[in-house]
């Protein structure tokens, strides 16, 4: 069964910093394999923007290179890619002088929707949206995509939503997060609110706890530069940790819709506890081998920056109360590994007598790298010599239920990107969001920094530091291991 592609209206799509690492990684396949799908077809142009001083022509065989090293699979097919090179033009400009917006405006054509991409430092948000307005490209056809990080704090998150708002309504901005475009992230909406099964138990009565765990086996690599400034906390907790977490613990929304669905998003972020110092642990990995240490990579013999974050989290609702969010999320861990498992109370009573043993159902939603979802159950152990019971996984990975084909998922940006066109804010953070999740990370964070919390060591290929552990341990609990 092929999946049905249906393009999307013809569009002009301007990328900013048109010649950078998320550009050439990630925005430009996206783009190329919406078109080998057939999703972007006819009048489309998607024009470079950056201060690199070059032509068209120079500009398609700089991203002929970067689809042929990203692309994936389709990158094979020449015919395709050097069509996809046709629809690409170039403009040399300054975000904050006057080169180039004359030439940009007039490449753009009225007819067609405008989206600006803006994969620049959040600094030059402000200049470019002032600039687009100035030179006619700001009119209700228009959007503009962000990405993140979408401020460093409250106080940085809400001057970036007021610059933007000079120019742009909030039905005009779009805010990525890229972990609302991956498919499995999106299934949990489908999982939760698409069967009847699972909603009727969805609350502390019969939920014991919920794991959330997004951890990767590689360090920071290249990015120590901004990854020194940022912290686990700010690179994935803030964001993509609190989306997971959103989407786990909201309300039914009455629709599939933007607000509706943000609207619930808002609620779990308000209804947030405080986070006490005890209940949140930092860390950050040593060097294992010949595999540098955190320190090492970021050049800073003294960085206190946190490589790890695991935390204890509660929500404040009718729905929650009482029921314990734990969240994990660090670089160089033992593997790569992101699942989300919804651990159920024990049975009230237990007929089979002590000799059986404790058994609870928990439902895991793998996220990544094997995505799909496993139900434990408690079964009776085969044989005879009495009523043991054993816990066995009925286990679903997408790849098998639906096929290879359909569980090759498009990579979180194509989905993201199409729905920009389509102006679908759904899986797009609103402005209100944003804020709020800092406005709940920040005292963390400030935490530290007042009381010069250093982060916990830990061995490179490991599952963080022992506290994280003991996090768990000390209210009964157990992380669930970290495997793909
Ligand atoms: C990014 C973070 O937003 O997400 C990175 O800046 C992190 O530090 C990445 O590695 C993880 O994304 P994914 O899709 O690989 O889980």
């Amino acid at each position: 069964m092929a999946s049905r592609v249906i393009p999307v209206d013809p569009f002009d799509l301007v990328i900013f910093g048109a010649t950078g690492d998320l550009a050439r990684r990630k925005i430009l396949p996206a783009l190329f394999r919406r078109f080998v799908a057939g999703q972007i077809e006819g009048d489309v142009r998607l024009i470079g923007a950056a201060r690199s001083d070059m032509d068209a022509k120079a500009y398609r065989e700089m991203v002929r290179e970067a689809i042929t090293e990203f692309g994936g699979d389709e990158a094979r097919r020449k015919k395709d890619l050097s069509a996809f090179l046709a629809l690409l033009d170039y403009v040399t400009i300054n975000a904050r002088g006057t080169t180039g917006w004359a030439d940009l405006a007039g490449k753009m054509r009225d007819d067609r929707i405008r989206a600006f991409y803006f994969s620049v430092a959040p600094s030059l948000f402000g200049d470019l949206a002032k600039r687009l307005h100035k030179h006619g490209m700001a009119d209700d056809d228009s959007r503009i995509v962000v990405e993140k990080p979408f401020g460093r704090d409250l106080g940085t998150a809400r001057d970036l939503n007021r610059v933007l708002a000079r120019h742009f309504d909030e039905g005009q901005i779009y805010r990525i997060d890229h972990y609302l475009g991956k498919e499995t992230v999106q299934n949990l909406m489908a999982i939760r609110f698409g069967n009847v099964l699972f909603e009727p138990l969805w609350n502390s009565q019969y939920v014991d706890h919920i794991q959330i765990t997004v951890a990767e086996s590689v360090g920071v690599g290249g990015r120590g530069d901004y990854y020194d400034k940022s912290g686990a906390m700010r690179d994935m907790v803030q964001n993509h940790m609190m989306q997971l977490l959103c989407l786990i613990a909201m309300e039914p929304p009455a629709k599939f819709e933007p607000d509706a669905v943000r609207d619930e998003k808002l609620k779990v972020i308000r209804a947030l506890d405080p986070v006490l110092p005890d209940n949140v642990v930092r860390g950050q990995y040593e060097s294992e081998g010949k595999q540098p240490g955190y320190r090492t990579q970021v050049g800073d013999d003294e960085s206190t920056t946190e490589s790890f974050v695991a935390l204890k989290a509660h929500i404040s609702n009718w729905r929650w109360a009482g029921t314990p969010f734990y969240l994990r999320t660090g670089k160089r861990l033992r593997d790569r590994a992101s699942e989300i498992a919804v651990v159920f109370k024990d049975a009230p009573h237990s007929i089979f007598g002590e000799e059986a043993g404790r058994h609870c159902n928990i439902l895991t939603i793998k996220l990544q790298p094997n995505e799909g979802i496993e139900l434990g159950v408690t079964i009776k152990e085969p044989g005879p010599g009495g009523m043991r019971l054993i816990d066995v996984p009925l286990d679903m990975t997408f790849a098998e239920a639906l096929g290879p084909e359909e569980a090759d998922f498009p990579d979180a940006y194509e989905r993201l990107i199409m729905d920009v066109i389509r102006g679908n804010q759904t899986l797009f953070m609103r402005g209100d969001e944003v804020e709020a999740a800092w406005a709940w990370t920040d005292p963390i964070i400030t935490d530290w920094e007042e009381h010069a919390r250093a982060p916990l060591p830990y061995s490179s290929g490991s599952s963080g530091p022992d506290d994280a552990l003991m996090l768990m341990h000390r209210d009964g609990r157990r992380w669930r291991e970290i495997r793909p």
